[in-house]
C-alpha cells in the first residue's frame, strides 16, 4: 500500500480519473476484448448496452454468484453496470439490483444505460456513494454481493472498512463474490507509490494473505480464493483498439516506464468466494436502501414557492387551471384535496416524461405529501428539473404548504374541497420523507 499519500488523496483521484473514463467512454473493440479475455460470454456481452463495460473489469462474477430470482444483489463500484445488468436478468422483476459507485459521471452514465434496457428503479437502482463510508444500505438486506475490480482502488482504511460494511449488509447465510486484482509479491515503491499504477487497480494491490485477513476480520470464515488465470497484459495490448483515458491497467494511465512492466509478473486477477455465517434469528430487512430517493437523481430545483392551503383552496374554488398532485405512497389516508392525481413519488422520476404530457397544458402544478417536507418538494423539484432542462417557463410549480396535515386540518369537513379515495378506511403504513 502507498507510504507516500494519504487516504484522501488516493480517494480523489481514483474519483477524477473515473469521472473522466465515465465521460470519455471506451471504443467497442477494446471494451468487447477485454470483457471477453476476462470471461464474459458474447451471448452476456449483447445482453447489455455496449456502453455498461468499457473494459474495466477484472472477471466475471455473476456467473459464480448462481443468483436466484427474487434475490437481492448489491454490486460495488458498479461502474457503467455491466455486472448489475446481468445480475437483473438473474433476479427477475421480483428481485432487486443495486449499483454503488462514488462517481457521479459513472451513476449517471449507468442510469442512462439502465433506462435504454427498460430497468428502472426500485428493481434496478443505482446510487452515488464512495465504498469508504457507510453504504446506504440496510442491514441484513443482501442476498449476494458482487464487486469487479474495485476493492483493490481502496486506501487502506477504505479496505479494512468495506470488508466489515459487507458483512454488515448481506442477510446470514448470503454471500459475497468479488473479482478482484490481488498483488503475487509485496509490490516495490515504484510501483506501489505511482499513482498511474494505483489508478490501474496494481499499485493497490494486496497479496491474498492480506484479503484473508481483512475478510476474516469482519467475521468471514474460510473464504475460497481463485486465480482467474487472466493474462492482465492485455489491458496494454488490447489498448491499440482504443482503451478509455485512463483506464484501468491501460498504458494511457501508465507512465511510460511503467507500459514496459510486465502486469502478470506482480499481481493476478482473482475470484474471491465468501458466505456470512447463517446465525440464523437476525431481522432481515424488506427494502433494502435506507433512502429510496437514493436512486434517483437529487433535485436540483430545491427552492419551489409554496402555496397556502387559503391560497389552494381560492384557486379551485375559482375553477382555475391547476393539477394538484397527491405523491403519498401506502400512508394516503383520510381524505385528500378533492380531484387530485395520485403519483406516487417512489416512481414519479421515472414517469416524468407522461407526467409532463399530461399536465403540459396546466398554469399551475401543485405538489403534495403529508407535510410537503419530503415527498413533496422533492417531486415538485424533479418536475421543474424537466421542465428547466427544456427551458420550458409553463406550467408553474408549487407545493401545497403543510401538505395534507394542513389541508385537512382546514378542510376536512368541506366537501367541495375534500374527498376521501373509494375503500379508504384502512390506514397504510407511513412511508419516508
Ligand atoms: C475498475 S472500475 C470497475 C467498474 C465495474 N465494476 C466494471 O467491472 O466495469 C472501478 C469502479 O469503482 C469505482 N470506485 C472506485 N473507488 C470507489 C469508492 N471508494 N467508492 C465507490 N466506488 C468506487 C469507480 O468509480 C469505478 O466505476
Amino acid at each position: 500500500m502507498s507510504a507516500k499519500y494519504d487516504d484522501a488523496f488516493l480517494l480523489s483521484t481514483v474519483k477524477d480519473a473515473y469521472s473522466s473514463i465515465a465521460q470519455s467512454g471506451a471504443t467497442p473493440e477494446y471494451a468487447t476484448t477485454v470483457a471477453q479475455a476476462f470471461g464474459y460470454t458474447v451471448e452476456q456481452l449483447q445482453s447489455v448496452p455496449i456502453e455498461s463495460h468499457m473494459g474495466l473489469g477484472c472477471g466475471n462474477p455473476t456467473v459464480t454468484a448462481t443468483l436466484k430470482p427474487g434475490e437481492t444483489v448489491l454490486d460495488l463500484g458498479s461502474g457503467g453496470g455491466i455486472d448489475i445488468f446481468l445480475a437483473a436478468e438473474k433476479v427477475g422483476p421480483t428481485g432487486t439490483a443495486i449499483g454503488l459507485d462514488m462517481s457521479a459521471d459513472m451513476v449517471k452514465k449507468a442510469r442512462a444505460n439502465a433506462a435504454k434496457r427498460g430497468y428502472f428503479p426500485p428493481s434496478v437502482c443505482f446510487v452515488e456513494c464512495s465504498l469508504t463510508d457507510t453504504l446506504p444500505i440496510k442491514s441484513n438486506s443482501i442476498d449476494c454481493v458482487l464487486s469487479n475490480c474495485v476493492i483493490n482502488l481502496l486506501p487502506p482504511s477504505g479496505k479494512t472498512h468495506i470488508f466489515g460494511e459487507i458483512y454488515r449488509v448481506l442477510k446470514p447465510g448470503g454471500r459475497v463474490v468479488l473479482d478482484d486484482i490481488l498483488a503475487k509479491e509485496e509490490l516495490p515503491p515504484h510501483i506501489r507509490d505511482d499513482m498511474k499504477q494505483y489508478v490501474s487497480c496494481i499499485g493497490g494491490a494486496v497479496e491474498v494473505h492480506e484479503y484473508d485477513s481483512l475478510l476474516t476480520a469482519a467475521g468471514f470464515n474460510d473464504s475460497v480464493f481463485v486465480d482467474n488465470r487472466a493474462d492482465l497484459n492485455i489491458y496494454l495490448t488490447a489498448a491499440t483498439s482504443g482503451a478509455p483515458t485512463p483506464s484501468c491497467c491501460a498504458p494511457s494511465a501508465v507512465s511510460a516506464d511503467a507500459k514496459d512492466v510486465d502486469l502478470n509478473h506482480w499481481a493476478a486477477s482473482y475470484q474471491i468466494y465468501a458466505r456470512k455465517p447463517d446465525t440464523g434469528g437476525a431481522p432481515v430487512a424488506e427494502t433494502p436502501l435506507e433512502r429510496w430517493w437514493d436512486a434517483f437523481p437529487t433535485e436540483r430545483a430545491t427552492n419551489i414557492k409554496r402555496l397556502s392551503p387559503p391560497e389552494l383552496e381560492a384557486i379551485l374554488r375559482n375553477g382555475a387551471d391547476v393539477a394538484v398532485i397527491d405523491v403519498r405512497g401506502s400512508d394516503r389516508s383520510g381524505g385528500h384535496v378533492k380531484g387530485s392525481h395520485v403519483r406516487p413519488a417512489q416512481t414519479f422520476h421515472t414517469q416524468l416524461a407522461s407526467f409532463h404530457a399530461q399536465f403540459a397544458n396546466a398554469r399551475l402544478v401543485v405538489f403534495y405529501c403529508g407535510s410537503s417536507r419530503g415527498r413533496g418538494p422533492r417531486c415538485a423539484g424533479w418536475y421543474q428539473d424537466f421542465l428547466d432542462a427544456q427551458a420550458l417557463r409553463a406550467p408553474e410549480v408549487r407545493v401545497l404548504d403543510g401538505g395534507m396535515h394542513a389541508w385537512l386540518k382546514a378542510y376536512s369537513a368541506d366537501a367541495e374541497l375534500t374527498e376521501g379515495f373509494p375503500g379508504e378506511g384502512e390506514t397504510g403504513s407511513v412511508q419516508g420523507v
